[in-house]
Protein backbone atom coordinates (compact mmCIF):
# COMPACT_ATOMS: atom_id res chain seq x y z
CA UNK A 1 0.00 0.00 0.00
CA UNK A 2 1.00 3.45 -0.80
CA UNK A 3 1.57 5.54 2.37
CA UNK A 4 -0.33 8.73 2.31
CA UNK A 5 -0.18 11.66 4.09
CA UNK A 6 -1.06 15.33 4.87
CA UNK A 7 1.65 17.70 6.34
CA UNK A 8 2.85 20.52 5.51
CA UNK A 9 5.94 19.91 5.73
CA UNK A 10 6.97 16.34 4.50
CA UNK A 11 10.87 16.87 4.41
CA UNK A 12 10.45 16.36 8.63
CA UNK A 13 8.91 13.08 8.49
CA UNK A 14 10.61 10.32 9.82
CA UNK A 15 11.98 7.44 7.87
CA UNK A 16 14.13 6.57 5.02
CA UNK A 17 14.45 9.58 3.19
CA UNK A 18 12.78 9.20 -0.27
CA UNK A 19 9.67 10.54 -0.67
CA UNK A 20 7.16 12.44 -3.61
CA UNK A 21 4.69 15.60 -3.07
CA UNK A 22 2.04 15.68 -4.97
CA UNK A 23 0.22 19.11 -5.09
CA UNK A 24 -3.16 18.98 -4.77
CA UNK A 25 -3.63 23.06 -6.18
CA UNK A 26 -1.58 22.37 -9.05
CA UNK A 27 -3.53 18.82 -10.22
CA UNK A 28 -6.89 20.62 -9.19
CA UNK A 29 -5.59 23.74 -11.29
CA UNK A 30 -4.57 21.19 -14.16
CA UNK A 31 -8.10 19.82 -13.96
CA UNK A 32 -9.75 23.36 -14.26
CA UNK A 33 -7.25 24.44 -17.00
CA UNK A 34 -8.01 21.17 -19.29
CA UNK A 35 -12.36 21.37 -18.62
CA UNK A 36 -11.84 25.03 -19.53
CA UNK A 37 -9.60 23.92 -22.32
CA UNK A 38 -11.81 21.72 -23.74
CA UNK A 39 -15.28 24.28 -23.19
CA UNK A 40 -14.20 27.30 -25.20
CA UNK A 41 -16.36 29.77 -24.56
CA UNK A 42 -16.82 30.80 -28.68
CA UNK A 43 -18.30 26.96 -29.23
CA UNK A 44 -22.31 27.19 -27.53
CA UNK A 45 -22.90 23.64 -26.40
CA UNK A 46 -26.76 22.49 -24.54
CA UNK A 47 -24.07 21.30 -21.76
CA UNK A 48 -20.19 21.39 -21.14
CA UNK A 49 -17.79 18.70 -22.33
CA UNK A 50 -17.08 16.80 -19.47
CA UNK A 51 -13.76 15.26 -17.79
CA UNK A 52 -12.80 12.06 -17.30
CA UNK A 53 -9.93 11.54 -15.28
CA UNK A 54 -7.65 8.76 -15.60
CA UNK A 55 -5.99 7.88 -12.59
CA UNK A 56 -5.24 3.90 -13.35
CA UNK A 57 -2.02 2.87 -12.30
CA UNK A 58 -1.70 4.16 -9.26
CA UNK A 59 -3.13 7.70 -10.58
CA UNK A 60 0.52 7.62 -13.05
CA UNK A 61 2.06 6.63 -9.61
CA UNK A 62 0.59 9.66 -7.72
CA UNK A 63 -1.49 7.59 -5.11
CA UNK A 64 -5.11 5.96 -7.08
CA UNK A 65 -7.21 7.11 -4.06
CA UNK A 66 -5.78 10.06 -2.93
CA UNK A 67 -5.40 11.15 -6.14
CA UNK A 68 -9.26 10.64 -7.13
CA UNK A 69 -10.08 12.01 -3.69
CA UNK A 70 -8.86 15.60 -4.80
CA UNK A 71 -9.78 15.09 -8.02
CA UNK A 72 -13.23 14.73 -7.41
CA UNK A 73 -13.25 17.14 -5.02
CA UNK A 74 -12.41 19.38 -8.03
CA UNK A 75 -15.00 18.35 -9.95
CA UNK A 76 -13.96 15.54 -11.72
CA UNK A 77 -17.18 14.12 -13.50
CA UNK A 78 -15.64 10.63 -14.31
CA UNK A 79 -13.00 8.21 -13.38
CA UNK A 80 -11.02 5.91 -15.46
CA UNK A 81 -9.19 2.73 -14.15
CA UNK A 82 -7.52 -0.55 -15.67
CA UNK A 83 -9.24 -2.88 -13.54
CA UNK A 84 -12.04 -3.92 -10.53
CA UNK A 85 -9.37 -3.64 -8.30
CA UNK A 86 -8.19 -0.56 -8.96
CA UNK A 87 -12.04 0.65 -9.09
CA UNK A 88 -12.86 -0.73 -5.48
CA UNK A 89 -9.69 1.27 -4.61
CA UNK A 90 -11.26 4.63 -5.57
CA UNK A 91 -14.46 3.18 -3.91
CA UNK A 92 -13.20 2.37 -0.66
CA UNK A 93 -11.74 5.70 -0.25
CA UNK A 94 -15.24 7.53 -0.56
CA UNK A 95 -15.12 8.56 -4.29
CA UNK A 96 -18.83 8.46 -5.56
CA UNK A 97 -18.47 9.51 -8.93
CA UNK A 98 -19.07 7.40 -12.00
CA UNK A 99 -15.89 4.97 -12.83
CA UNK A 100 -14.88 3.37 -15.87
CA UNK A 101 -12.99 -0.08 -16.09
CA UNK A 102 -10.96 0.66 -19.16
CA UNK A 103 -9.69 -3.26 -19.10
CA UNK A 104 -13.11 -4.71 -18.77
CA UNK A 105 -13.67 -7.86 -16.95
CA UNK A 106 -11.71 -11.27 -16.53
CA UNK A 107 -14.61 -13.84 -15.27
CA UNK A 108 -15.27 -14.08 -11.85
CA UNK A 109 -14.53 -9.93 -11.41
CA UNK A 110 -18.61 -9.38 -12.47
CA UNK A 111 -19.84 -9.16 -8.51
CA UNK A 112 -16.95 -6.84 -7.69
CA UNK A 113 -18.26 -4.52 -10.89
CA UNK A 114 -21.42 -4.91 -9.91
CA UNK A 115 -21.34 -4.27 -5.84
CA UNK A 116 -19.06 -1.41 -6.25
CA UNK A 117 -21.00 0.33 -9.00
CA UNK A 118 -17.93 0.39 -11.29
CA UNK A 119 -19.18 0.55 -15.32
CA UNK A 120 -17.20 -1.95 -17.52
CA UNK A 121 -15.87 -1.20 -20.56
CA UNK A 122 -17.37 -4.41 -22.72
CA UNK A 123 -14.35 -5.10 -25.53
CA UNK A 124 -15.74 -8.09 -26.88
CA UNK A 125 -19.69 -8.88 -27.68
CA UNK A 126 -20.08 -12.25 -25.59
CA UNK A 127 -18.92 -10.26 -22.30
CA UNK A 128 -22.16 -8.41 -22.66
CA UNK A 129 -24.59 -11.72 -22.04
CA UNK A 130 -21.80 -12.83 -19.53
CA UNK A 131 -22.27 -9.41 -17.70
CA UNK A 132 -25.85 -9.33 -18.21
CA UNK A 133 -26.42 -12.81 -16.53
CA UNK A 134 -24.18 -11.44 -13.08
CA UNK A 135 -26.31 -8.76 -12.86
CA UNK A 136 -29.66 -10.77 -13.21
CA UNK A 137 -28.17 -13.24 -10.36
CA UNK A 138 -28.11 -9.99 -8.25
CA UNK A 139 -31.20 -8.83 -8.97
CA UNK A 140 -29.45 -5.38 -10.22
CA UNK A 141 -31.32 -3.42 -12.75
CA UNK A 142 -30.36 -0.86 -15.31
CA UNK A 143 -26.74 -1.76 -14.85
CA UNK A 144 -24.50 0.42 -16.08
CA UNK A 145 -21.57 -0.21 -19.34
CA UNK A 146 -19.87 0.91 -21.43
CA UNK A 147 -18.47 -0.28 -25.30
CA UNK A 148 -15.24 0.16 -26.34
CA UNK A 149 -14.97 0.08 -30.35
CA UNK A 150 -11.62 -0.80 -31.90
CA UNK A 151 -11.03 1.87 -34.90
CA UNK A 152 -7.59 0.90 -35.63
CA UNK A 153 -5.52 0.25 -32.76
CA UNK A 154 -5.86 -3.50 -33.16
CA UNK A 155 -6.10 -3.76 -29.20
CA UNK A 156 -9.10 -3.93 -27.36
CA UNK A 157 -12.94 -3.07 -28.54
CA UNK A 158 -15.10 -4.41 -30.70
CA UNK A 159 -14.71 -3.75 -34.55
CA UNK A 160 -16.96 -1.30 -36.61
CA UNK A 161 -18.61 -4.49 -38.36
CA UNK A 162 -19.24 -5.80 -34.93
CA UNK A 163 -22.14 -3.25 -34.05
CA UNK A 164 -24.96 -5.42 -35.50
CA UNK A 165 -23.97 -8.17 -33.58
CA UNK A 166 -22.94 -6.20 -30.05
CA UNK A 167 -27.36 -4.37 -30.89
CA UNK A 168 -28.59 -7.74 -30.91
CA UNK A 169 -27.06 -8.82 -27.75
CA UNK A 170 -27.87 -5.87 -25.81
CA UNK A 171 -31.37 -6.63 -27.08
CA UNK A 172 -31.52 -9.64 -25.18
CA UNK A 173 -30.03 -7.72 -21.87
CA UNK A 174 -33.09 -6.65 -19.34
CA UNK A 175 -30.66 -5.87 -16.82
CA UNK A 176 -27.44 -3.88 -18.49
CA UNK A 177 -28.04 -0.90 -19.80
CA UNK A 178 -25.78 0.91 -22.51
CA UNK A 179 -24.07 4.78 -20.79
CA UNK A 180 -21.41 5.45 -23.41
CA UNK A 181 -19.41 4.41 -25.85
CA UNK A 182 -15.78 5.21 -26.53
CA UNK A 183 -12.59 4.82 -28.86
CA UNK A 184 -8.67 5.08 -28.11
CA UNK A 185 -6.30 6.38 -30.32
CA UNK A 186 -2.85 5.38 -31.69
CA UNK A 187 -1.17 8.10 -32.58
CA UNK A 188 -2.43 11.63 -32.04
CA UNK A 189 0.79 12.91 -31.02
CA UNK A 190 1.47 12.80 -34.85
CA UNK A 191 0.45 15.91 -36.58
CA UNK A 192 2.53 15.64 -39.31
CA UNK A 193 1.18 15.14 -43.02
CA UNK A 194 1.63 11.01 -43.41
CA UNK A 195 -0.44 8.13 -42.94
CA UNK A 196 0.14 8.31 -39.23
CA UNK A 197 -0.43 11.68 -39.00
CA UNK A 198 -3.94 11.04 -40.78
CA UNK A 199 -4.37 7.60 -38.39
CA UNK A 200 -6.95 9.99 -35.82
CA UNK A 201 -9.20 11.38 -38.74
CA UNK A 202 -9.82 7.69 -39.83
CA UNK A 203 -10.06 6.51 -36.41
CA UNK A 204 -12.75 9.28 -35.69
CA UNK A 205 -14.58 8.31 -39.36
CA UNK A 206 -14.96 4.85 -37.93
CA UNK A 207 -16.25 5.59 -34.69
CA UNK A 208 -18.85 8.17 -36.40
CA UNK A 209 -19.48 5.38 -38.62
CA UNK A 210 -20.14 3.10 -35.78
CA UNK A 211 -22.37 5.40 -33.40
CA UNK A 212 -24.20 6.42 -36.35
CA UNK A 213 -24.90 2.70 -37.02
CA UNK A 214 -25.68 2.05 -33.58
CA UNK A 215 -28.38 4.70 -33.60
CA UNK A 216 -29.56 3.23 -37.33
CA UNK A 217 -30.32 -0.05 -35.15
CA UNK A 218 -32.35 1.58 -32.54
CA UNK A 219 -29.03 1.81 -29.49
CA UNK A 220 -28.64 4.78 -27.76
CA UNK A 221 -24.57 5.03 -27.79
CA UNK A 222 -24.68 6.99 -24.97
CA UNK A 223 -22.20 9.58 -23.75
CA UNK A 224 -19.18 9.43 -26.45
CA UNK A 225 -15.14 9.52 -25.73
CA UNK A 226 -12.25 9.59 -27.66
CA UNK A 227 -9.78 11.98 -26.64
CA UNK A 228 -6.25 11.20 -24.99
CA UNK A 229 -3.96 14.03 -23.76
CA UNK A 230 -2.43 14.54 -26.89
CA UNK A 231 -5.98 14.65 -28.60
CA UNK A 232 -6.97 16.76 -25.93
CA UNK A 233 -4.27 19.54 -26.37
CA UNK A 234 -4.21 19.14 -30.41
CA UNK A 235 -7.53 17.92 -32.03
CA UNK A 236 -10.86 19.65 -30.98
CA UNK A 237 -12.58 17.43 -33.52
CA UNK A 238 -11.99 14.36 -30.87
CA UNK A 239 -13.41 16.40 -28.20
CA UNK A 240 -16.88 15.00 -28.33
CA UNK A 241 -19.21 14.77 -25.10
CA UNK A 242 -16.24 13.92 -23.18
CA UNK A 243 -11.80 14.06 -22.78
CA UNK A 244 -9.92 11.38 -20.76
CA UNK A 245 -6.54 12.98 -19.98
CA UNK A 246 -4.24 11.02 -18.23
CA UNK A 247 -0.54 12.82 -18.38
CA UNK A 248 -1.80 16.28 -18.90
CA UNK A 249 -3.91 15.89 -15.74
CA UNK A 250 -0.52 15.14 -13.88
CA UNK A 251 1.27 17.97 -15.38
CA UNK A 252 2.64 17.20 -18.87
CA UNK A 253 2.02 17.69 -22.14
CA UNK A 254 2.85 14.52 -24.56
CA UNK A 255 6.01 14.30 -27.15
CA UNK A 256 4.50 15.60 -30.32
CA UNK A 257 5.77 14.84 -33.75
CA UNK A 258 7.51 17.21 -34.65
CA UNK A 259 8.57 17.96 -31.60
CA UNK A 260 8.41 21.54 -31.53
CA UNK A 261 4.89 21.68 -31.40
CA UNK A 262 4.68 21.16 -27.74
CA UNK A 263 5.36 24.19 -27.01
CA UNK A 264 2.82 25.44 -29.15
CA UNK A 265 0.38 23.51 -26.66
CA UNK A 266 2.08 24.43 -23.64
CA UNK A 267 2.03 27.84 -24.55
CA UNK A 268 -2.34 27.11 -25.22
CA UNK A 269 -2.59 25.12 -22.11
CA UNK A 270 -0.35 25.60 -19.62
CA UNK A 271 -0.25 22.54 -17.01
CA UNK A 272 2.09 22.33 -13.60
CA UNK A 273 4.08 19.14 -12.68
CA UNK A 274 1.66 17.62 -9.90
CA UNK A 275 4.89 15.32 -8.11
CA UNK A 276 8.62 15.68 -7.10
CA UNK A 277 10.34 13.55 -6.08
CA UNK A 278 13.13 14.03 -3.53
CA UNK A 279 15.42 11.85 -1.26
CA UNK A 280 18.05 12.72 1.29
CA UNK A 281 22.03 12.43 0.80
CA UNK A 282 22.68 9.79 3.72
CA UNK A 283 26.50 10.18 2.95
CA UNK A 284 29.36 12.26 1.65
CA UNK A 285 33.00 11.52 0.99
CA UNK A 286 36.28 12.21 -1.29
CA UNK A 287 37.57 9.97 -3.81
CA UNK A 288 41.00 10.52 -5.58
CA UNK A 289 41.44 10.73 -9.11
CA UNK A 290 41.59 7.47 -10.62
CA UNK A 291 39.29 5.83 -8.11
CA UNK A 292 36.06 3.83 -9.71
CA UNK A 293 32.20 4.52 -8.04
CA UNK A 294 29.79 1.72 -7.88
CA UNK A 295 29.04 -1.38 -9.17
CA UNK A 296 31.79 -2.66 -12.29
CA UNK A 297 33.04 0.42 -11.18
CA UNK A 298 31.87 2.37 -14.49
CA UNK A 299 32.65 5.61 -13.06
CA UNK A 300 36.24 6.48 -12.73
CA UNK A 301 37.17 9.59 -11.04
CA UNK A 302 38.95 12.20 -13.36
CA UNK A 303 40.42 14.53 -10.45
CA UNK A 304 39.72 14.38 -6.93
CA UNK A 305 36.17 14.21 -6.19
CA UNK A 306 33.06 14.66 -3.68
CA UNK A 307 31.01 11.85 -4.15
CA UNK A 308 27.71 11.61 -2.30
CA UNK A 309 25.13 8.80 -1.46
CA UNK A 310 21.11 9.49 -2.39
CA UNK A 311 18.83 7.73 -0.56
CA UNK A 312 16.99 6.81 -3.58
CA UNK A 313 17.33 3.86 -6.32
CA UNK A 314 15.64 1.91 -9.06
CA UNK A 315 12.85 0.03 -6.70
CA UNK A 316 11.91 3.81 -5.81
CA UNK A 317 11.65 4.39 -9.31
CA UNK A 318 14.98 6.27 -10.16
CA UNK A 319 15.07 4.89 -13.82
CA UNK A 320 18.36 2.85 -13.79
CA UNK A 321 18.94 4.11 -17.14
CA UNK A 322 19.86 7.41 -15.79
CA UNK A 323 23.11 5.85 -14.61
CA UNK A 324 26.13 7.98 -15.79
CA UNK A 325 23.48 9.82 -17.63
CA UNK A 326 21.15 11.57 -15.25
CA UNK A 327 21.33 14.16 -13.07
CA UNK A 328 19.84 15.85 -9.70
CA UNK A 329 19.76 18.93 -7.94
CA UNK A 330 20.71 20.43 -4.87
CA UNK A 331 19.48 24.06 -3.51
CA UNK A 332 20.23 24.85 -6.91
CA UNK A 333 23.25 23.14 -8.09
CA UNK A 334 22.86 20.33 -10.57
CA UNK A 335 24.64 17.28 -9.38
CA UNK A 336 25.08 14.42 -12.10
CA UNK A 337 24.24 11.29 -11.10
CA UNK A 338 27.59 8.65 -11.19
CA UNK A 339 27.93 4.96 -11.91
CA UNK A 340 25.12 2.10 -11.89
CA UNK A 341 21.83 2.67 -9.81
CA UNK A 342 21.42 0.65 -7.54
CA UNK A 343 18.19 -0.71 -5.84
CA UNK A 344 18.04 1.50 -2.93
CA UNK A 345 21.04 4.28 -3.47
CA UNK A 346 22.49 6.29 -6.41
CA UNK A 347 25.86 7.95 -6.25
CA UNK A 348 26.24 11.48 -7.23
CA UNK A 349 29.12 13.95 -8.24
CA UNK A 350 29.00 17.13 -5.53
CA UNK A 351 32.29 18.13 -5.99
CA UNK A 352 30.84 21.35 -8.13
CA UNK A 353 28.11 21.51 -5.10
CA UNK A 354 29.09 23.91 -2.62
CA UNK A 355 29.10 22.60 1.14
CA UNK A 356 26.64 19.75 -0.19
CA UNK A 357 26.24 17.82 3.19
CA UNK A 358 25.04 14.93 4.72
CA UNK A 359 20.92 15.54 5.27
CA UNK A 360 21.24 17.34 1.77
CA UNK A 361 18.04 17.53 -0.01
CA UNK A 362 17.66 16.30 -3.99
CA UNK A 363 15.24 16.17 -6.34
CA UNK A 364 14.79 13.97 -9.35
CA UNK A 365 11.90 16.20 -10.67
CA UNK A 366 9.37 18.09 -10.37
CA UNK A 367 9.44 21.46 -8.36
CA UNK A 368 12.05 23.30 -6.12
CA UNK A 369 10.32 26.38 -4.67
CA UNK A 370 10.82 28.29 -7.85
CA UNK A 371 12.47 25.98 -10.03
CA UNK A 372 10.96 23.84 -11.93
CA UNK A 373 12.57 20.33 -13.53
CA UNK A 374 10.04 18.81 -15.03
CA UNK A 375 10.07 15.06 -15.49
CA UNK A 376 9.65 15.04 -19.43
CA UNK A 377 13.31 16.00 -19.91
CA UNK A 378 13.99 12.89 -17.61
CA UNK A 379 12.08 10.71 -19.17
CA UNK A 380 13.08 11.64 -23.19
CA UNK A 381 16.83 11.92 -21.45
CA UNK A 382 16.15 7.78 -20.96
CA UNK A 383 14.06 7.36 -24.34
CA UNK A 384 10.62 6.54 -22.80
CA UNK A 385 7.76 8.28 -21.95
CA UNK A 386 6.81 10.64 -18.97
CA UNK A 387 3.95 8.41 -17.76
CA UNK A 388 6.26 5.67 -17.33
CA UNK A 389 8.89 7.33 -15.61
CA UNK A 390 6.59 8.65 -12.80
CA UNK A 391 3.92 5.57 -12.67
CA UNK A 392 7.48 3.85 -11.73
CA UNK A 393 7.98 5.24 -8.43
CA UNK A 394 8.26 2.42 -6.05
CA UNK A 395 5.75 1.37 -3.53
CA UNK A 396 7.65 2.28 -0.44
CA UNK A 397 8.13 5.88 -1.62
CA UNK A 398 5.60 7.50 0.39
CA UNK A 399 3.28 10.22 -1.10
CA UNK A 400 3.00 13.67 0.77
CA UNK A 401 -0.23 15.45 -0.25
CA UNK A 402 0.64 19.07 -0.07
CA UNK A 403 -2.84 20.95 0.30
C1 LIG B 1 -8.40 4.24 -22.87
C2 LIG B 1 -7.47 5.32 -22.39
N1 LIG B 1 -7.91 6.59 -22.40
C3 LIG B 1 -7.12 7.61 -21.99
C4 LIG B 1 -5.82 7.38 -21.57
C5 LIG B 1 -4.98 8.56 -21.13
O1 LIG B 1 -3.86 8.70 -21.94
P1 LIG B 1 -2.90 9.97 -21.75
O2 LIG B 1 -2.06 9.72 -20.55
O3 LIG B 1 -2.11 10.01 -23.01
O4 LIG B 1 -3.79 11.14 -21.60
C6 LIG B 1 -5.34 6.08 -21.54
C7 LIG B 1 -3.96 5.83 -21.12
O5 LIG B 1 -3.27 4.95 -21.51
C8 LIG B 1 -6.18 5.02 -21.98
O6 LIG B 1 -5.76 3.75 -21.98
Amino acid sequence: MTRSKKISNPAEFVGRPVWAEVSLPALAGNLQAIRDYVNPPSEKRASPRKVLAIVKGNAYGHGGAAVAKALEKAGSDWFGVASAGEGMEIRKAGVRAPILVLGGFWPGEEKNLLRHNLTPAIHRCEQLLAYEAAAAKLRKKNVPVQLKVDTGMNRLGILPKDADCFARQLAKCKHVALTGTFTHLASSEVLTDTALGRQTQQQLDRFHATTDRLQALGVDPGITHIANSAAIAARPETWADMVRPGALLYGYHPGFDPMERRLEFEAKLPLRPVMSLRARLISVRCVAAGESVGYDGTWIAQRPSRIAVMCAGYADGVHRSLGNRGVVYIRGHVAPILGIVSMDVVMLDVTDVPDAAIGDVATLYGTDGERVYPANVVARSVGTVTSDLISGVGQRVPRFYIP
